[in-house]
């Protein structure tokens, strides 16, 4: 998740590009690079670090020329450095690049590119030489090229030394071209842009674009030109920098049939040879409920324990654990407390370690014996969404190589796409409950662990208390609060413990308790039992989770938003809790 900005005209490039990466550096910040092309000759300046630090280090808008592309990264390929940073450089020094998006056959482009001298260890750069190595005089043609040989994900822009045109292209990465007059803009998403314009044509997947001065021109994957009318957008720049969401929490919501399209390729592996007695999963919050899905589907699947323990509580609790165990430490952030305390306990007790972790060469990652990066992007919303998602596609597939099962993930992000197309009724559900002041959750089997992240979704950014317990243990207190004052979330698709958390809601309802069921889009008896329902589609039992959780996400935010909260920074949180 990387940010990209492109401008062509008559203005000081390098200027208005600063501005530009700076909207866009919520989609990533540890570095930042830009280059300019005037007189014949490519400009670059690039580093590790924020956009203002780098700035102050670099002065990028002394840069010379009108014509110029600039990043902002999230590292997947390689730590985060200056010879990291984009853009890169084709071997002549003549083509220029900025990608956001994996090359995931780069391994092998890079063999067919033998005799070149790489000068980063990421995947982008083999784009700058493959380019270079097509190019006979028309930048168009050797970008199109260039990318038929292509596996994986990208949004490009491509400068040369002739100043005169940038080129683009997409497959599953977002682009947008802004039109102006007598110049013309690129960005990952509009906020790059929209202080100068208002027009923009998005590309779509395999399309290109071949943009100059005064002159826009779009190409289908043939590489035949089409036509395309520009759009006007009517956001400010503050609505830009979300997407056009109100807040990143629910444009992050949004992102999760991507983030699990993305998830889906991240290479899985343990860092033990022979199969672990047990496995410790230990982390804190939204991740914690992730392992706890995890415990469930290893156990069901692989037959080996897993314990899943606050990292809190583990550290004190004088854990029994040694070289036969696998800890699995996972936070978003790399860098909680005592997620970080209890992978050190692991460690000095010998056991091996391996980490899954959204935020590359943080603590945890580089302190692990072995570490996993999900691919939610960055998450700025204090409320976690999209790396739990992450989170959980990584869990499930470990399960898979530990046990040979097959899960089919690919059918998640299209069903995650249907549950996001029923906002607006979760939205009306929410007008129905906002004013609550105790909901309760509950859920059986995996969609326990469903239960207790949608309490937690609830209470941290709405401030309602709620609180989520296994169905099953409704009997054995919970009960006593049902009242016609405080709903209960039951999550209740059609899995082989539907009768019994349908029993559960009856017993709520015969104590005049409201419930809001996430079911089945297709279950035609839900309805006896609940007041309101969130739908979602079906798909094999042990996958629930990747959809249950979804509905509630929404849920919790169109309470919270009505209430006026501040979504994305609640009071007393912090995205990044690095103390005990
Ligand atoms: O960065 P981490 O994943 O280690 O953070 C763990 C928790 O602090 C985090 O999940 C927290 O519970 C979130 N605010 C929940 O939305």
């Amino acid at each position: 998740m990387c940010g990209i900005a492109g401008y062509i005209g008559k203005k000081k490039a390098a200027e208005l590009l600063l501005k530009s990466i700076k909207n866009l550096e919520y989609r990533g910040y540890d570095s930042v690079g830009m280059v300019t092309s005037s007189e014949g000759k490519i400009h670059i300046r690039k580093g590790a670090g924020k956009v203002d630090e780098v700035n102050a280090k670099l002065d990028f808008p002394s840069m010379p020329g009108t014509v110029g592309i600039a990043h902002t990264r999230w590292a997947t390929h390689g730590k985060p450095s200056d010879r990291n940073a984009h853009p890169h450089i084709s071997y002549s020094g003549k083509i220029a690049i900025a990608h956001n998006g994996i090359i995931e056959n780069y391994l092998e482009l890079k063999e067919s590119l033998q005799g070149i001298e790489f000068k980063s260890d990421t995947d982008s750069e083999v784009l700058a030489h493959l380019i270079e190595k097509n190019y006979q005089g028309n930048l168009l043609k050797a970008v199109q090229l260039s990318l038929k040989m292509v596996i994986g994900t990208y949004a490009i822009c491509v400068i040369n030394t002739n100043s005169e045109e940038i080129v683009v292209a997409r497959n599953g990465s977002p682009l947008a071209i802004g039109i102006g007059k007598g110049e013309n803009f690129v960005g990952s998403d509009v906020s790059a842009f929209v202080a100068h314009t208002k027009k923009v044509i998005y590309l779509n997947d395999f399309e290109s674009a071949e943009i100059r001065t005064n002159s826009v021109s779009i190409f289908n994957n043939e590489g035949k030109k089409i036509s395309r009318e520009p759009k006007t957008i009517d956001w400010d720049i503050e609505k830009a920098q979300k997407g056009g969401y109100k807040h990143f929490m629910l444009k992050e919501i949004h992102e999760q049939p991507q983030v699990v399209r993305d998830s889906i390729s991240i290479p899985v592996f343990f860092p033990m040879k022979e199969r672990p007695s047990r496995i410790f999963i230990v982390a804190c919050g939204t991740a914690g409920y992730a392992g706890l899905v995890g415990k469930y589907i290893i156990e069901k699947s692989a037959r080996i324990p897993v314990e899943v323990a606050y990292a809190s509580e583990f550290r004190y609790a004088e854990p029994i654990i040694g070289k036969d165990d696998l800890f699995i430490a996972i936070s978003q952030s790399g860098e909680t407390a005592d997620t970080l305390a209890a992978l050190r306990l692991a460690k000095q007790k010998g056991a091996h370690t391996l980490a899954i972790i959204n935020v590359m060469d943080s603590t945890i990652a580089r302190e692990s014996d072995a570490v996993i990066y999900t691919r939610a992007g960055p998450e700025i919303g204090v409320a976690s969404t999209k790396a739990f998602i992450s989170q959980l596609v990584v869990l499930y597939k470990l399960a898979a190589e530990l046990s040979g099962k097959k899960y089919d993930l690919t059918t998640i992000p299209q069903k995650i796409d249907a549950i996001l197309s029923q906002e607006e009724k979760i939205k009306e559900t929410a007008k129905k409950y906002f004013l609550a002041h105790n909901f309760l959750y509950i859920g059986r089997n995996l969609n326990f662990p469903i239960a207790l992240e949608g309490a937690l979704k609830l209470k941290e950014i709405s401030y309602i208390h709620a609180e989520g317990y296994a169905s099953g243990e409704m009997k054995h207190g919970p009960i006593a609060l049902v009242s016609d004052e405080v709903p209960t979330v039951a999550i209740a698709p059609r899995d082989s413990t539907y009768s019994k958390i349908v029993s559960n809601m009856q017993e709520i309802k015969a104590r005049n308790g409201k419930i809001i069921a996430v079911a089945s889009e297709k279950d035609g008896e839900i309805a006896k039992h609940a007041d309101d329902i969130l739908p979602i589609p079906t798909t094999e039992e042990d996958l629930y989770p990747l959809l249950t959780v979804v509905p509630l996400q929404l849920l919790a935010y169109y309470i919270a938003d009505l209430r006026e909260c501040d979504i994305d920074k609640p009071r007393n949180l912090a995205k990044s809790v690095t103390v005990e």
